[in-house]
């Protein structure tokens, strides 16, 4: 038992943790998902279902996943077997395959990205909408978005198979100040256009108290809060296993999560303002899954050399923040891997990566397949959100008790959490899950 625990990598520091875990939360999901789920209904009151989401169910949540994994010190696969017994052995399995259904379209995603930079960079940018859509055809299709999804799978394997520290932990260190820097210089950037103020005002102050009722966009608001922290899947679970023992769990959660809205609500700023500059509200309103590859290029397009300056910026920063993501995502799997079978890192690594790689074909082939992808995944984080709720506040109560350290946070948040954590969020998350699911069964029905 102690030679396993000596085994364990651990963090080097807290600001590798945070920077890590802010690595795996901000992502596409936040430079890609956040405004088109806002786009697609909702505006302000997506925004505001969402940050209420994080903050009621959200945060207990990461606690509870923090918690886990710190305390059962094992990986995702095997945590919620070691504290509450093979019952729980569902939730492992869970853990070990939803992340590898998400990295399966999250790396064709990537592909897209990386082929739009280099288009952006090397060729320029299209000159209207139906060339930009043309542009887009060919990036998610072909031969081209294999090879980006490959190449992307290939640089994700080699960064972990470096390991915790000298991989995730030094990737993440070095890019994540850079990803904050091209964000906010972007921001100002957005804010000296023209129809700035009309896109805030879309984007953050145009409230439709129906929607608050819609079930699209209350599914939409979970669907993100879930995926955008990395919450649900047990990406938290193996990174709270590198936690020392000393660690501030509540503390470092509220941390992750702020800076991951802060981002969701950047990117919201800089996307907006472009939309509503460059007369592209029309094809937010019929957005699809491919609507950033779209009208960003075409937006970017009317705007001469430093247009392509920004495509250039952006689509590097929403490449930068996806390998942070992907790193998180291919983690979970390789280290249950390592813990189960005692695999070698290496071999768990490109095992998962090839894995991966076939599974996604699909995707790549056809972006309807990449959005049923999309959806199915989404909804089993919310599910798995709610197992570790349950779990945590009263399957195995007392190990979250010990792992929220009054001295440290004070008797009120302690109590707070866990009251949340067994009587709000389990409920309030089911809630949030039954009503994705019917709509998910309504669409598809439809
Ligand atoms: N949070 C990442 C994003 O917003 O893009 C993606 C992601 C990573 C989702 C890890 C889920 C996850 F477990």
């Amino acid at each position: 038992m102690d030679s396993k625990i000596s085994q364990r990598e651990q963090w080097t520091s807290k600001l590798g943790f945070i920077l890590a875990a802010v690595g795996s939360a901000v992502g596409l999901g936040n430079l890609w998902g956040f405004a088109y789920r806002a786009s697609q209904g909702g505006g302000a009151a997506f925004v505001l279902l969402y940050v209420l989401i994080v903050l009621i169910v959200c945060l207990p949540v990461f606690v509870a996943e923090l918690a886990l994994g710190k305390n059962a010190m094992a990986s995702s696969l095997l945590a919620p077997v070691k504290l509450g017994g093979t019952n729980w052995s569902p939730l492992g399995v869970l853990f070990f395959l939803a992340p590898i259904g998400i990295l399966s379209y999250y790396s064709v995603i990537m592909g897209w990205a990386a082929d739009t930079f280099f288009h952006s960079l090397l060729f320029g940018l299209p000159k209207d909408l139906s060339e930009a859509k043309e542009f887009f055809g060919s990036v998610s299709s072909g031969s081209s978005v294999l090879l980006g999804h490959s190449l992307s799978l290939v640089l994700t394997a080699l960064i972990v198979s470096s390991g915790v520290k000298r991989g995730i932990e030094k990737i993440t260190k070095s890019f994540m100040p850079i990803l904050f820097i091209i964000l906010f210089m972007l921001t100002i950037w957005a804010g000296s256009l023209s129809g700035a103020w009309e896109g805030y005002q879309t984007f953050l102050f145009k409230f439709d108290f129906d929607q608050l009722k819609n079930p699209t966009t209350i599914r939409n608001a979970f669907s993100q809060a879930f995926f955008s922290l990395s919450l649900g899947i047990g990406i938290m679970v193996a990174y709270g296993s590198y936690l020392s023992k000393k660690s501030n769990l509540p503390k470092l959660s509220f941390g992750v999560a702020s800076l991951d809205t802060l981002v969701g609500l950047m990117a919201g700023l800089i996307t907006f303002p472009i939309f509503l500059t460059f007369g592209l509200s029309d094809s937010i309103s019929d957005s699809t899954i491919g609507a950033l590859f779209i009208s960003i290029p075409t937006g970017l397009g009317s705007a001469g050399i430093l247009g392509r300056i920004v495509a250039i910026a952006f689509f590097g920063l929403v490449y930068i923040a996806a390998i942070t993501s992907s790193v998180s995502l291919l983690e979970v799997p390789v280290s249950s891997l390592m813990d189960k079978f005692r695999f070698d890192r290496n071999k768990s690594v490109w095992l998962v990566a090839i894995f991966v790689f076939i599974l996604g074909i699909p995707s790549a082939l056809d972006t309807n397949t990449l959005g049923t992808f999309d959806s199915v995944c989404n909804i089993l984080l919310i599910f798995g959100g709610f197992l570790v709720t349950f779990f945590m506040g009263w399957v195995v109560p007392k190990k979250l008790d010990s792992e929220i350290d009054v001295s440290k946070v004070g008797v009120k948040t302690a109590r707070y959490l866990k009251f949340m954590t067994k009587w709000i969020c389990p409920p309030l998350i089911a809630f949030g899950f039954l009503i994705s699911l019917f709509d998910l069964l309504k669409g598809w029905l439809s």
